[in-house]
Order: structure tokens, then C-alpha cells, then sequence
């Protein structure tokens, strides 16, 4: 592991060390707060983000090393035309390891070909998200105590939401996994994924339209934001942001130990009332994404001989 650009590169048990390593920071925070002294991070964001760059710059400063980079692509060359190599050849020079967003599909892939330094995949265009997946895999594993025998329903924009395609990448690994797609056709999970997943028979999977008719079967309920970036159109977006709206209401029939996940940002596909049901798993999801973010700097760092 030099690089993580898709949830695959990890191995399940890769992916299990780096969750024990999470448990472990959460309990013992004293223990890493040096571990990274002297070392910096580098966050190239091309593409808007609050959590995940807030989050890999908190990880780093509670390892006790520094962070360095920008937020949007205006204030980095890159409004003067550098290509994304130059940027992470002349970055490797400055940071012992890059996080890096990108609204191009492939973008952090090209750049690890290119950089001296470990580069960290946080998020390229509707592609991946594999830091996003390592949260949810610790949430799920926090949660329910198990990352197996569960029925996952995903809700929501499944076409362009990359937080889901790599999370339906990583668990289909697991034993026992039925995953449930609640969309709208239009925002169906996209055919390479089907193919990529499903095409081998070993795992199976359901299309729903509507929330209600599965809510009483799930474990994991995995709600998402329709991704207005990613749309050609402002008029399919408006038809189809409020396809599915998640209230006290339509849990009424959901099982008492349900996890609710969604990476955020919210827009309003779950209402705040919802936030204070025990069952509302997002925030305590958004706070596990710094200990995991922290056990792959961590990792990879180790991996790079630095
Ligand atoms: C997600 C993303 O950027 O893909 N956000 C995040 O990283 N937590 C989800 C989203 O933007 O809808």
C-alpha cells in the first residue's frame, strides 16, 4: 500500500488493521500525538470540501506534525494552467504525503504515478472516495460490531455519489452482504459498477423506487445528497433533489437497532428531527473519519519508510 486511490487497493485485511488502528488512536489519543512530528501533509484541493480537508488537516495536527496546501483550485496554479503532475512533483518536494480532490475521474490515480510522496485519494469527480469508506466501514464496524451478515440500503443520488460506489466496492467483500439500491432511475448505480460487483452472481442486489417499502429489512440505511455538481442540467436536478426526504415518520416502521449513515453535507434528504434519534449515526460518523484518516497517515507513512 504506497498509495490509496480506490477502496480495492486495500486487502480485507488491510482494511482491518487500519479500523483496529482507528479503535486503537480513539482510546489511547495521548499515545499518537507525536507520532508524526517533524512530518507534513499536503491538501490539494481542486474541488469544494469541509469535512474531508478539515478532517486530514485535524488528523495530521493530532499526530503533532503540520499541514500545509489549498482549498480550491483558483488559488493554486492550476487557474494558470499547471497540469496536475507538475503540481504533485513540485508538491512532493514540500509534504511527506498528499491528500488530493479532484472533479476528474482518475485525477489522484495520474498524480501517484507522478509524486515521490503517498497520495491519498480524497475524492476524484463521481469516481471514488476511499477515505470516505474507510469512516463509514469504522462507523458500521462501531455500530453494528460486525462489517458482515448485513442488509445495506443505499438511497438516493447512486449514479454520481462516489461515497457509494466505493462503499458498495469495499463491503461486497464481506460475508453475507445484500445491498438494497433505493433510487430514482435516473440515478441508478452506474453499468461498470454493476459489472465491476454484481456481474459474477456471487453477490446480489435489489432496485427499489421508494424508501418505505424496504425500511422494516435494513441494518444500514446509507442516505446521500443528489450531486447538483455533477448534473448537465439545473432542471433534472431541481425534478429530482427532493426525490427522497428521510423523517420520524417513515422510521416508524425501521428496526430499533438501524444505523443511519450519510457522509454529508445534507441538503434535505433527512430532516433534523432525525438528528436526535440514536439511530442517527452521521456525526459520530463525520468525527470517526478524523481517528481513520489519522491510522492511514499513519500507515502509509510507515509503508513510504519516512
Ligand atoms: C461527499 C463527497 O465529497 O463525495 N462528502 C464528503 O466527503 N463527506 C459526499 C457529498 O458531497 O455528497
Amino acid at each position: 500500500m504506497k498509495h490509496l486511490i480506490d477502496p480495492m487497493d486495500l486487502t480485507v485485511e488491510e482494511i482491518d488493521e487500519l479500523l483496529d488502528l482507528a479503535d486503537d488512536i480513539i482510546e489511547n489519543r495521548e499515545k499518537y500525538s507525536k507520532k508524526c512530528e517533524g512530518k507534513k501533509l499536503a491538501t490539494l484541493f481542486f474541488e469544494p470540501s469541509t469535512r474531508t480537508r478539515l478532517s486530514f488537516e485535524a488528523a495530521m495536527m493530532e499526530l503533532g506534525g503540520n499541514v500545509l496546501g489549498f482549498s480550491s483550485s483558483d488559488s493554486s496554479s492550476a487557474a494558470k494552467g499547471e497540469s496536475v503532475a507538475d503540481t504533485v512533483k513540485v508538491v512532493s518536494c514540500y509534504a511527506d504525503i498528499i491528500a488530493m480532490r479532484h472533479p476528474k475521474e482518475g485525477a489522484p490515480c495520474l498524480a501517484s504515478m507522478k509524486a515521490d510522496a503517498p497520495i491519498i485519494n480524497a475524492g476524484d469527480g463521481g469516481h471514488n472516495h476511499p477515505t470516505q469508506t474507510l469512516t463509514d466501514l469504522l462507523t458500521i464496524r462501531r455500530e453494528k460490531g460486525r462489517l458482515d451478515n448485513l442488509t445495506i440500503g443505499c438511497c438516493g443520488d447512486l449514479k454520481f455519489g462516489r461515497t457509494v460506489h466505493s462503499l458498495i466496492k469495499a463491503m461486497s467483500r464481506y460475508a453475507n452482504i445484500h445491498f438494497i439500491m433505493i433510487s430514482p432511475q435516473e440515478l441508478e448505480i452506474p453499468d461498470y459498477l454493476v459489472e465491476e460487483v454484481f456481474s459474477d452472481g456471487k453477490l446480489q442486489y435489489e432496485q427499489v423506487r421508494t424508501i418505505d417499502e424496504v425500511i422494516d429489512r435494513l441494518d444500514v440505511l446509507y442516505m446521500t445528497r443528489v450531486q447538483r455538481e455533477r448534473f448537465f442540467n439545473e432542471a433534472d436536478y431541481i425534478r429530482l433533489k427532493d426525490t427522497y426526504i428521510l423523517d420520524t415518520k417513515k422510521l416508524k416502521k425501521a428496526k430499533a437497532d438501524l444505523s443511519i449513515l450519510h457522509p454529508l453535507p445534507r441538503v434535505n434528504e433527512i430532516s433534523v428531527e432525525v438528528d436526535d434519534d440514536p439511530r442517527a449515526c452521521y456525526f459520530r460518523q463525520a468525527l470517526n473519519g478524523k481517528y481513520v484518516r489519522m491510522a492511514l497517515i499513519l500507515k502509509l507513512l510507515e509503508e513510504a519508510g519516512k
